[in-house]
């Protein structure tokens, strides 16, 4: 999705504009866009299609500056050309805006603006923003973005220069993320910290309806109605290091290499062997309103969705408190009945997923209490919850969401033992799961060792033109999450069934150019699970089975270490990581940026 980055200090702005790009390239964009402030004060702008290293071949030898803002642009209004990228000026050049969001009312205001004599050049939404600026008759440029912001409807997070105005840069944000960088006579903005770690890791996260202006030496913060707010730097718990790709080809690859340290991260000091739980202080409910809690409902998009759907299962089988999991996209727009003793669970990588942030105010607006499980601390989301737990998966670059995925899970894992020994859980297996979860990062190890032979398996199934992916019960989530990963980094269309489904219909597509990925935990359903894979396979259907041994019945077992038969799915879904990326590589695909797709969907 789009991503803004603004310096003002003293040194050099354009290579460190275009180095905060590169930074933000992971989410996804086609077009990019720099301004900054010459050295007569003039605006300068330099766009591209395509990707920063197109822009940078753009930028001329002689383009000094100490201040200016940039852009990364995933076409919403007008398809991605030179012309569409930011900034995006006004017609005297005075004003050059760069911009996330969608102005909703933006055909109005262009017809208004034409009307009135503006010549607008690009289809973009965002240049109705640089004409309202430059017509304000106020006098300051805070003012000036103000009058401007008044007209919109819609959401943004922006940036803004002014060739009057040489000293500052003034932001804002309403629904999609800015941050500021706090550092020694320069001050950074970005709309992620990825863009700024590396220069400083003091930051100020803008609350929506915030505005700021950002001087060398100074910062201020203040609502749109221009009353002062409180800003006091936090520090990022991240080093840039994070955001590398420490020597692996790809932040996917990375990431899922990562996911032993992860893991143990998420559960660090949150085991209570004395009491056989765990503590979850952030969730801010006490045992009497855990015990209270009559349903749980998750929501979230996509991967979390997915997260969510294990999380469901989990809080069931642990807490046996009626659990589900619905996509936050669908959710906001049913008209729910919200119900006082249910318990919501918004689930988030980012923490700024649009759809799950509007379920999120939605329920909160019905006097619902919501719970965040997200990765990224201080964003949107948590700020929103009333609690919850962060996931500590560490920076997720790849747009494929992995190492967060199995962090989630395990997130979900914690609260439920938590759920459950407020509730009827028994110190027994209270003791039982902290032993599988305590097994988790060492098993993950396991898991990676067989990356070669998994990367055999995907080579051999990359000539398959669709897939598909059945799992039953707690087996099933982990088949979608898998056909999502194959789908978005490979492109090969994949399908995920309930196993026990297959006879309702998916058992028509079965045949040798379909081959069935089946996921096989020996567990209670050990027997159906095999009994489906025998009617694949007097389909002449091919199968690669995941399971806790060898499958007569498929043509080839990865086998993945036992765990606690609640836990199982944790591990089931890394070789399936692995699959993806690996299909993927051998079909030449971008891996780290799908396309069509974005890392954090901060529009509807
Ligand atoms: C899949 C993927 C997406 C995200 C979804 C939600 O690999 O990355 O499906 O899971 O867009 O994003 P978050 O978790 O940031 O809310």
């Amino acid at each position: 999705m789009c991503g803004i980055v603004g310096y003002i200090g003293r040194r050099d702005v354009a290579p460190l504009l275009l180095e905060g790009l590169q930074r933000l390239e992971y989410r996804g964009y086609d077009s990019a866009g720099v301004v900054i402030t010459g050295k007569t004060g003039d605006l300068r702008v330099v766009k591209a299609k395509g990707r920063v290293r197109e822009l940078q071949a753009r930028v001329p030898k002689r383009f000094a500056g100490t201040t200016g803002i940039a852009h990364t642009r995933w076409a919403t209004h007008g398809k991605p050309s030179d012309l569409n990228a930011h900034p995006h000026l006004d017609n005297d050049e005075k004003v050059a805006v760069v911009h996330n969001g969608i102005i909703d009312n933006a055909s109005e205001l262009r017809a208004r603006l034409v009307a009135e004599g503006a010549e607008l050049v690009s289809e973009t939404d965002t240049e109705v923003l640089a004409h309202l600026i430059a017509r304000s008759a106020a006098e300051t440029l805070e003012q000036k973005v103000r009058d401007a912001l008044r007209s919109v409807e819609g959401t943004y997070g922006l940036a803004v220069l002014h060739r009057d105005f040489p000293d500052r840069i003034v932001v804002a944000r309403n629904g999609s993320p800015v941050v500021l960088g706090i550092g020694e006579k320069e001050m950074f903005v970005a709309s992620d910290v990825a863009a700024l770690v590396a220069h400083t890791r003091q930051v100020v996260t803008l609350e929506d309806g915030e505005m700021a202006t950002l001087k060398a030496d100074d910062f201020r913060t203040y609502t749109t109605e221009g009353s002062r707010t409180s800003a006091t730097p936090t520090t990022v718990e991240w080093e840039a290091e994070s955001y590398d790709m420490g020597g692996h080809d790809t932040y996917m690859h990375k990431e899922i290499c990562e996911q032993a340290e992860a893991v143990d991260r998420v559960l660090r000091g949150r085991i209570d062997d004395r009491f056989a739980t765990v503590r979850l202080d952030g969730l801010n409910l006490d045992a009497r309103e855990a015990r209270g809690v009559r349903r749980i409902k998750i929501l979230g998009c996509g991967t979390s969705y997915h997260a969510g759907q294990i999380g469901a299962q989990l809080i069931e089988e642990l807490a046996r408190i009626p659990s589900d999991a619905e996509p936050a996209s669908e959710f906001r727009y049913r008209n729910a009945v919200v119900d006082p003793d249910t318990l919501y669970l918004a689930v988030s990588q980012s923490g700024e997923t649009y759809d799950v942030l509007a379920a999120v105010q939605e329920l909160k607006r019905k006097g619902a209490r919501v719970l965040g499980v997200v990765n990224v601390v201080g964003s949107a989301i948590a700020r929103e919850s009333d609690g919850g737990m962060y996931v500590h998966a560490g920076p997720e670059v790849c747009v494929v969401s992995t190492k967060c995925f199995t962090n989630t899970v395990v997130a979900f894992a914690l609260l439920a033992l938590h759920l459950g020994r407020v509730r009827d859980l028994s110190v027994a297996d209270g003791r039982r799961i902290i032993a599988g979860l305590r097994k988790l990062p060492e098993q993950i190890e396991q898991v990676l060792k067989t990356e070669p032979d998994i990367k055999r398996l995907a080579t051999h199934f990359a000539d398959a033109r669709s897939m598909l992916f059945v799992g039953r019960v707690r087996g099933y989530p982990v088949a979608r999450e898998a056909a999502l990963k194959l789908k978005e980094v490979s492109y090969v269309h994949a399908e995920a069934y309930p196993a026990s489904e297959l006879k309702h219909g998916p058992l028509a597509l079965v045949e040798p150019a379909m081959p069935t990925v089946a996921i096989v935990p020996d567990d209670d359903l050990l027997e159906k699970n095999r009994a489906a894979m025998e009617e694949i396979k007097a389909r002449s259907g091919r199968i690669l089975a995941v399971a806790h041994q060898e499958q007569e019945k498929a043509d080839h077992t990865i086998v993945v270490p036992k765990n606690e038969d609640e836990l199982d799915p944790i591990l089931m879904g890394i070789p399936l990581q692995l699959f993806a990326y690996h299909t993927a590589l051998a079909l030449g695909r971008d891996i780290d940026k799908p396309r069509n797709l974005a890392k954090s969907v901060t529009v509807e």
